[in-house]
């Protein structure tokens, strides 16, 4: 990558496109990811695809005025149709459809209210899914979104990072209850705050959390962290998707299980998802200007950096 961060750019995984709202059947979406352009539509049967975005013809850029018709994307160019396995359907002339006529498609899911593709440097074949997530209790996803300066790992990494709790984020310091759970892509790290765990000049007054921080993949941390002792629930969710080899787009994303009613749920949504924006564009600054320590100078307090960078290694494949 930079010379800031020297770590491939482009890990193996599953990263946020967009927001599965955003897309309405029939729409067309041009977005640029690991340094390629790429074309979004939704089918009007409402399948969602994502191919690469130069047309396998004389080379239109299918994001720019490309149309949907029926399951198809049409060319804007010449009219050339193609279907979501990327095959051409249909051309309004000439007699033979030519073999390679074949856009390339991307590997896609939609996950809890969130379009994601799947990104190998090799262009390997997805060799895990993304968990599914039982929304039937949970409000609408709130989103918001941020282009930075950074590096996936980086954002991740933040979960694992205990000590700038207190001086970032004005939050007491966390100790992870259990060993950390690794299981394949995810890693999951249970946690409450420990007030007693810093030296007292650097204690503060606020409610004590807890909950689990994870890592779903090289793309996406998933947190649940509420007061300690309430019935609240709470998921947070934070995608990184780089855009090039230096910027990064974030997608943020909170919900929260439904209370008693709609107003007491819709305030509760309305505050936590304030403050959680908020929390992750106080982290900004540090990831637009850091430099990655390939060998960092960890405490006895903050193992947990060096387990999270074990577990991140395995999203790296040689090009
Ligand atoms: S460039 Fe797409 S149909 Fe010609
Ligand atoms: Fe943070």
């Amino acid at each position: 990558m930079t010379q800031r961060i020297d770590l491939p750019p482009y890990p193996r995984g599953w990263f946020a496109i967009s927001t599965s709202a955003e897309l309405a059947p029939g729409d067309v979406q041009h977005h640029k990811y690991f340094g390629q352009e790429l074309v979004l539509f939704r089918t009007e049967d409402g399948t969602a695809a994502l191919f690469d975005a130069y047309c396998p013809h004389l080379g239109a850029h299918l994001g720019h005025g490309g149309k949907v018709d029926g399951n198809d994307l049409v060319c804007p160019f010449h009219g050339w149709k193609f279907g979501l396995d990327g095959a051409c359907t249909s051309m309004p002339y000439g007699k033979r459809i030519p073999p390679a006529a074949k856009a390339r498609r991307w590997h896609l899911r939609e996950r809890y209210g969130v379009i994601i593709a799947w990104h190998c440097p090799l262009r390997s074949e997805p060799s895990w899914e993304m968990p599914e997530f039982d929304d039937s209790n949970w409000t609408p996803c709130v989103s918001m979104r941020w282009e930075i300066l950074g590096h996936p790992q980086e954002i991740s990494e933040n979960q694992a990072d205990f000590g700038h709790f207190i001086f970032v984020h004005g939050t007491h310091f966390p100790r992870a209850t259990a060993e950390p759970m690794i299981d394949g892509p995810i890693l999951r790290v249970d946690i409450e705050s420990a007030p007693d765990a810093v030296a007292p000049e650097y204690r503060i007054d606020g409610p004590e959390l807890v909950g689990s921080a994870n890592g779903h993949g090289p793309g996406l941390t998933f947190a649940t962290i509420v007061p300690k002792g309430s019935d609240l629930t709470a998921v947070q969710r934070l995608y990184a998707t780089p855009i090039d080899e230096e910027r990064l787009a974030l997608l943020g994303v909170v919900t929260v299980g439904k209370l008693g009613t709609e107003d007491a749920t819709q305030q509760y949504l309305d505050v936590l998802s304030k403050q959680v924006f908020a929390q992750w564009e106080a982290d900004v600054v540090f990831w637009e200007n850091k430099v990655y320590r390939a060998a960092p100078v960890l405490n006895d307090a903050e193992q947990s950096v060096a387990t999270f960078r074990r577990w991140y290694q395995q999203f790296y494949v040689e090009e």
